[in-house]
């Protein structure tokens, strides 16, 4: 695409004149637009660069090997794996409050950050991929809790606080202009066309309290899911798809046994920018085998539901 063909020198070179030849820190969620931000970042100004990605234990199946694999591997971008999972974990351990899980979450990747790029010397800049919706959103989101989340992705008040200056390089550019410029930049199609997925990752799915044994079960109910998705090609038809496991178990059986475990709800919905969506028109087959395939293949699931609550007046997300 050649308007992002300019875009992108346009943008290698605004970044050159304002970084010189000082260090960058950019905290990488493995989201489209924080990998785009440091993929075009690195290009312009190379090891300068430093990304540190908060791995908060809330990721989806194989997620953080992936992201760290394609960073240093594939870009061979200078990039610091935060592994702080038992961290958030502990904290979290008997909160089942929505706002506070946020609250706890969004307070600890920020002090984690914080923690990695003190180590980083000499970085005088901190780089977010915030977006033109992000710069001209002063309404919420989604009419309540998103707003301080999506606040975490954006490390807000952090830059001052740790007397850092700002580099923004997509602000100008829509989610589909990013695309583009992931595209552009050379970052896989299978990357850039996943589904958004919302920083407190897994912990906004698992209702009431989080428990690893919880995690768990719920990873692999959402890669069947997924996977079900992608076989069917009905993956790019959507905008979100998900799994949540709910706080409940129900008895079943299965062969000669009686079973008590859990029920989780599937998740799938089509929209434009997320503020508004309808549930995804499954057929009655694809449900049916989905279930069955979550149910033989993840040890702790019994019963699967499908919520079919468009938004307003649900939201896309359960908590
Ligand atoms: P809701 O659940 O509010 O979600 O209808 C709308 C969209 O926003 C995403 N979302 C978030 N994204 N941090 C994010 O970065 C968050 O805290 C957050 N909460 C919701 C959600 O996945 C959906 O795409």
């Amino acid at each position: 695409d050649w308007t992002m063909g300019a875009y992108r020198e346009e943008a290698i070179r605004k970044i050159r004149e304002q970084v010189g030849d000082k260090k960058v820190i950019c905290a990488l969620s493995g989201g489209v637009d924080s990998s785009v931000a440091a993929v075009l970042l690195h290009e312009a100004i190379g090891d300068q660069l430093t990304c540190v990605f908060v791995d908060h234990g809330f990721l989806r199946m194989n997620e953080a090997a992936e992201v760290v694999t394609m960073f240093r591997e594939h870009y061979n971008l200078p990039l610091i794996h935060a592994d702080e999972s038992d961290l958030f974990l502990g904290q979290l351990e008997g909160v089942s409050d929505p706002e506070t899980k946020r609250k706890i979450i969004g307070k600890l990747f920020i002090d984690v950050f914080q923690k990695y790029a003190n180590d980083i010397e000499g970085a005088e800049f901190l780089a977010q991929g915030t977006l033109y919706p992000d710069v001209i959103e002063s309404v919420s989101f989604s009419g309540g809790p998103s707003v301080t989340i999506k606040s975490h992705h954006n490390v807000g008040g952090l830059p001052e606080k740790m007397g850092l200056k700002l580099v923004e390089p997509l602000r100008e550019l829509f989610k589909d202009e990013v695309r583009a410029l992931g595209h552009e930049l050379g970052l896989p199609a299978s990357f850039i066309g996943r589904h958004p997925f919302p920083g407190p990752g897994l912990a906004i799915r698992c209702p009431g309290e989080i428990t690893s044994e919880k995690l768990d079960i719920l990873r692999k109910a959402d890669a069947v899911y997924i996977d079900q998705i992608r076989k069917h090609g009905l993956y790019d038809e959507i905008w979100q798809a998900f799994v949540a496991i709910l706080p409940v178990r129900t008895v079943g059986v299965m062969g000669d046994y009686r079973t008590y475990d859990y029920a989780c709800a599937l998740r799938a919905v089509t929209s434009v920018d997320g503020m508004t969506a309808d549930y995804y028109p499954f057929t009655h087959e694809f449900l049916g085998e989905t279930a069955t395939r979550i149910i033989n293949e993840v040890g702790g699931i019994n019963r699967v539901t499908y919520d079919i609550t468009s938004k307003p007046p649900g939201t896309i997300e359960w908590e």
